[in-house]
């Protein structure tokens, strides 16, 4: 038989589903105790636009919220005649960035001035090289004429953009956050500005949260960096040109109990495999998944480049979630819902290169939300290949990627597709067929469809197909799988000397399935009786 040329396998991709043709109608928005929401919802409702609430700036300075740089209590130690004493160091901040700033030097003085204990260690190469190799004369003028200019207002308007204290979204809290893209971008003004207190030392009460203030990205002379400034001061273009309207939730959802692998007697699910396209591009609409780092954005104020960065710049948005967003433990995951990409790029890791501006015109929500909904779900990384095979990492990863994908008291009917790929299988070193499969159990228990992204992998996407196909026509259950799972790391993993094992796991996989005796096969002729 010759296979017929195309690059994809399985239901064809039109057939899944995508927000929002497949979304539930929304409640009105209004703030629960499970959902902090930052903007008037009775204004949203009447659709007059989107506006701050409360009124006035309320100040917190506690270890539940964020703290802000515009806070009173955010003070700054200096030498007086009579000693010691302090100052607001919002004023210092006001007064560094007021102060204008002509070059990238200007840039980092302005920095550094309210950041002094780090002067000797911030390096801002990147931004300089920026300024003085990589744009064209006349781009950076426009960046110090009219960017940056307009990205000190933002950022020092934080105080009446964003009056409700944030809360910090903790581990083991299943709670909802809902922002205004408008205060979002005030945020990110400030993170690249690196006004957030506390936040720049890994010892501090914020050790266990990711990095936002932007110093790391200055940082040396890495042609990757050039591109990621590029990439963001294209969106600090975009947010100062146009105020974009609409809103953004992030849910940290926590797993407490977790299905009954062994006894799951749920089917696979349908899936569309295409070894061509993109998550973000040809999975709009579905549930996208972010190959996640426990500390959310991974890299991306800093080297990293792949998957999860990337993402984090093209739709800068989801930034801002590392400002609040503890790391995430074993049983958890960030969902992000209504973030807008504003870059388009090329290339991957060391040959990203970012192209150009994107005008995303995804239709929005009934709480002014982009249909766009990311969720980030960190794998393990493994160092040993075989690791991966112990019973009990395979059931992490089980039941980490349902976290991701579970939604609850939703009717499947209205549960988008999963659009994923190859999550844990770069950077964290996962076995992509293992991953697969892992997934589509996942998806599965979750009632949702796969639309899996191989990422150019001919092999892979076959593969996957076939077994999925096999699977599918004998009826095997989630249950079954899972024990042909255990079953493979206890008899061939365990014992095996060498770092690979001898039998591939979609053979052994095969064996068992056809060597079910038929009493308890499942591939009886289905209809008899
Ligand atoms: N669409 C579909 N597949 C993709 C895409 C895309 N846009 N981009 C990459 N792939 P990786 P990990 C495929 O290494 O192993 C970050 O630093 C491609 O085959 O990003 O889970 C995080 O912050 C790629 O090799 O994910 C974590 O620290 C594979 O997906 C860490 O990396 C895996 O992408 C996570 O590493």
């Amino acid at each position: 038989l010759h296979n017929i040329d195309k690059g994809w396998r399985g239901t064809p991709i039109d057939e899944l589903n995508r927000m929002p043709q497949c979304a539930p109608s929304l409640p009105y928005l209004k703030a629960m105790p499970n959902h902090t929401v930052t903007v008037r919802t009775d204004i949203l409702r009447e659709g007059k636009g989107i506006f701050p609430y409360p009124t006035k700036f309320k100040d917190a300075w506690d270890d539940v919220s964020v703290k802000m740089p515009c806070s009173e209590k955010n003070l700054f130690p200096v030498e007086t005649e009579d000693g010691g004493g302090v100052q607001s160091r919002w004023e210092l901040i006001q007064t560094a960035l007021k102060g204008g700033l002509k070059s990238s030097l200007d840039v980092r003085d302005a920095i550094l001035r309210y950041n002094t204990a780090h002067a000797k260690r911030w390096d801002f190469t990147a931004l300089n090289l920026l300024c003085t190799e990589y744009l064209e004369h006349c781009e950076v003028q426009h960046l110090f004429d009219y960017i940056l200019p307009a990205m000190v207002d933002l950022a020092l308007k934080v105080r009446d953009l964003c009056t409700m204290p944030i809360p910090l979204l903790k581990s083991g809290m299943n709670h909802s956050l809902t922002l205004s893209q408008e205060q979002i971008a005030s945020l990110l003004a400030n993170a690249f500005f690196c006004t957030f207190p506390r936040r720049n030392s890994r010892k501090s009460e914020y050790g266990n949260y990711p990095e936002i203030n932007f110093y790391r990205l200055f940082e040396g002379s890495s042609p990757k960096k050039i591109e990621k400034l590029k990439t963001l001061l294209c969106y600090f273009r975009r947010v100062t040109e146009n105020k974009s309207k609409g809103l953004v939730t992030f849910t940290r959802q926590t797993l407490n109990s977790p299905p009954n692998w062994e006894s799951s007697q749920t089917q696979l699910t349908q899936l569309h495999i295409t070894c061509e396209g993109t998550i973000e591009e040809d999975g709009y609409g579905m549930l996208q998944v972010d190959f996640a780092n426990m500390f959310v954005g991974g890299g991306v104020t800093g080297h990293g480049l792949v998957q999860e960065e990337i993402r984090f710049l093209i739709n800068p948005e989801l930034i801002v979630s590392r400002l609040f967003t503890e790391a995430l433990e074993y049983n958890e995951c960030l969902i992000i819902t209504g973030t807008e990409q504003y870059s388009k790029y090329s290339g991957y890791a060391e040959s990203y290169k970012w192209m150009d501006s994107y005008n995303d015109e995804t239709p929005r929500d009934d709480w002014q939300r982009r249909c766009t909904e990311i969720v980030a779900i960190d794998a393990l990384k493994y160092r040993n290949y075989l690791d991966q095979f112990a019973p009990e990492k395979m059931t992490r990863e089980l039941n980490k990627a349902y976290c991701g994908f579970f939604r609850n008291n939703i009717n499947n009917k209205h549960l988008s597709a999963v659009a994923t790929g190859n999550w844990g299988c770069g950077a964290f070193g996962g076995d992509t067929r293992l991953k697969a499969l892992i997934q589509l159990m996942a998806a599965a228990e979750a009632g949702r469809d796969v639309a899996y992204f191989t990422f150019g992998d001919a092999q892979l996407m076959r593969d996957v197909y076939e077994m999925h196909s096999f699977l599918t026509e004998k009826q095997i259950t989630v249950g079954q799988l899972y024990s042909f799972l255990n079953q493979y790391s206890n008899v061939v993993c365990k014992n095996c000397l060498t770092s690979r094992p001898e039998v591939n796991l979609y053979s052994f996989i095969s064996d068992k399935v056809s060597s079910l005796t038929p009493t308890n096969a499942p591939d009886s002729p289905k209809d008899s009786g």
